[in-house]
């Protein structure tokens, strides 16, 4: 996935489930192309073959489990996701922590399958502990700040400012991004200020009156920053 990259994680928010997943995911698709700013998209798993087959994004799983396919009922294997039409996925979200070798599970088998894997992080400390699992990119996003509305770059710079420092010192090769409370442009372009190659977003736009308007003002922070 080419950075800098805007990622909606659509969550289970019903604004962002089935036929309104495709509205967004289509939305989101458009707005990306026409201003050439990296874009991708994830829809809870029952969505993602029926986004993948609508839009030219990326689409990402929001999870997968460390499982191999076969004896494991109920778990999501990463072959199942690929063949829905994902080309990555998130783990360890803060709505879905893992322990740490869980998570070096699932960046393993992800990398068997030919997944790319978003692995999140709550700080400093936890961004530097997944480094060392090599995923390709890290989203660090404060927990308390998660749907507030109140960006973590503006509101804990250092925390974006130290993770990516960490991150680079332990594997320049992953991507860092942000997350949490970011519904701006301005705040995506503080974010890309700080060091980091993207950002990771839910309610900004999923929650939004008007989602296309949304996304266009957090795509128009990438824009600028582009133009500095
Ligand atoms: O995965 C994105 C996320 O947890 C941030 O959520 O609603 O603060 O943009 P939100």
């Amino acid at each position: 996935m080419k950075t800098p990259i805007v990622i909606v994680n659509f969550k289970t928010y019903p604004e962002a489930t089935g036929e309104n997943a495709v509205k967004l995911a289509q939305a989101i698709s458009e707005v990306s192309e026409q201003s050439g700013v990296a874009a991708a998209v994830a829809p809870q798993a029952v969505d993602i073959g029926l986004v993948a087959g609508k839009v030219g994004i990326p689409v990402l799983a929001q999870h997968v489990d460390p499982i191999k396919p076969g004896r494991s009922t109920g778990w999501i294997s990463p072959e199942s996701s690929k063949a829905a039409g994902a080309v990555g996925t998130l783990v360890n979200h803060s709505e879905h922590k893992l322990p740490i070798d869980q998570v070096a599970g699932v960046v393993a088998r992800a990398k068997e399958v030919g997944l790319s894997t978003v692995a999140c992080a709550a700080d400093m400390k936890e961004s530097k502990r997944i480094a060392e699992i090599a995923p390709d990119m890290i989203a660090v996003e404060p927990p308390e700040l998660i749907g507030t509305g109140i960006p973590v770059s503006k509101t804990k710079p250092e925390v974006v400012r130290d993770s990516v420092r960490a991150v680079k010192d332990v594997n320049p090769r992953i991507k860092v991004l942000c997350g949490a409370g970011i519904t701006s442009g301005g705040d995506v372009l503080k974010a890309i200020e700080l060091g980091a190659e993207g950002v990771l977003i839910a309610s900004g736009v999923v929650r939004a009156k008007d989602q296309r308007a949304a996304i266009q003002d957090i795509i128009s922070g990438v824009v600028r920053s582009q133009k500095r």
